[in-house]
């Protein structure tokens, strides 16, 4: 069946050809045509073809659904407590991540994926159709294990983050607890996974344990991506180029050293800034804007987890990022959409054009610049996801 959205005052598809080269591709009075789970035509209203069924969008703008490149969703508990104490004054610390471990490890499987079913609920909510989802809570071969087993019921972008920290058993021996990691944890959690990850940062994982780590994981057959300059300038950032991760994340650090070396992989190797990290810890803003102009290809991401950025919001995201790290509402909304779907190698979603998956939103402005223009008024009226429509609210049907 195809179906016409029509009446739409600004879409912004991300093809270039649609506006002269320019990134967002924006078409003025546009409609599209969905057939089934993917876009059918996209063009000029006044151009559409017929349809089985048609919507009108009155007047709003339309983007691509989010794509969010990073997400740790798999938790039991939450962490308020310690947002409190940050807020106050203290310092974020990987070691706040041990607490969550607690809670996870005692958590059975209905709590951990009705936390995580909530979770993608919110996000689809605030118009990201497709996200990523890692482990790295539950630190065990079991947890692990499970904890992939439960992010599968939500998203086929899973990454195994065992070495997330050392869990406080292995205080000691932090040397068993990677032969571990790579051995019988990889081996039982790769099957469930496409991707590996490593927090290779201070208090977490050193350059030398992350390219071990990374490469067992490469030769299990999972694709890297890693965390890196999150809390300090670090050599992981440069790591995660020279290993061909489809993704560095966090950049917080980022040298000009590290940048000119990310702008260098601009076709491999996204920079993913997660704006949410830096909010929730007080911490500085990398410049987005630094790493666009440099040629960078940059994405924008939640990082929900319940420590360092408990939001699954992409618009307050973008609002931050515009806000305060420098990128034009422009950049910001190419890094949400087509920026994550390049972060997870994905050519199916952040771009709206022919034979692609139907995923967008459809906002509650006449410009997509409002979501940063009015932060924190949830704009998102319509998801649609693979053609389906996840909130019936709004749309008038003629
Ligand atoms: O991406 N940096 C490592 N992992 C998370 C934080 C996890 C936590 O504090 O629970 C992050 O910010
Ligand atoms: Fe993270």
């Amino acid at each position: 069946m195809t179906i016409l959205y029509t009446d739409i005052r600004e879409l912004v598809t991300n093809d270039p050809a649609n506006a002269d080269g320019d990134p967002l591709g924006i078409i003025a009075d546009a409609a599209v045509v969905v057939d089934g789970s993917q876009i059918a035509w996209v063009g000029r209203a006044t151009e559409a073809p017929d349809a089985d069924e048609k919507v009108g969008c009155a007047d709003a703008s339309v983007i691509p659904g989010f794509v969010d490149s990073h997400a740790h969703l798999v938790f039991a508990g939450e962490r308020s407590a310690e947002f409190a104490a940050r807020m106050s004054g203290q310092a974020y610390e990987a070691g706040g991540i041990a607490s969550t471990v607690a809670a996870t490890r005692t958590a059975d499987d209905s709590t951990l994926l009705a936390g995580v079913q909530r979770l993608a609920d919110e996000l689809l909510r605030a118009g990201i159709t497709t996200f990523e989802c890692k482990s790295g809570y539950g630190l065990t071969v079991d947890d692990e294990a499970r904890s992939l087993r439960i992010a599968k019921a939500v998203t086929d972008e899973t990454t195994f983050l065992g070495a997330h920290v050392v869990p406080p058993e292995f205080r000691d021996d932090r040397s068993a607890y990677i032969d571990m990691v790579t051995g019988p944890m990889l081996r039982a959690c790769s099957p469930h996974a496409r991707w590996v990850d490593v927090f290779c940062d201070r208090g977490a994982f050193d350059v030398d344990e992350t390219r071990h780590i990374l490469t067992e994981g490469i030769k299990a057959g999972l694709d890297a991506r890693l965390h890196a300059g999150q809390l300090g300038p670090s050599a992981g950032i440069k790591l995660g180029v020279e290993l061909g991760a489809a993704s560095v994340d966090h950049c917080t650090y980022a040298t000009d050293d590290d940048i000119e070396a990310l702008a260098a992989a601009a076709d491999t190797t996204v920079a993913t800034l997660l704006p949410g990290a830096e909010f929730s810890t007080r911490a500085r803003y990398p410049d987005g804007r630094r790493l666009i102009d440099a040629g960078a290809t940059v994405a924008l991401a939640t990082d929900c987890n319940p420590g360092s950025s408990y939001t699954t919001n992409m618009p307050f995201c973008i609002a931050v990022a515009v806000r305060d790290m420098n990128f034009t509402p422009a950049q910001a909304l190419w890094a949400a959409t087509a920026g994550g779907a390049a972060a997870l190698r994905r050519e199916d979603v952040g771009v709206l054009a022919v034979g692609r998956r139907a995923d967008f939103v459809v906002l509650d402005a006449p410009s997509f610049i409002h979501l940063a223009y009015r932060p924190g008024v949830p704009l998102v009226r319509d998801v649609v996801r693979a053609g389906k429509h996840l909130n019936q609210r709004v749309e008038s049907r003629s």
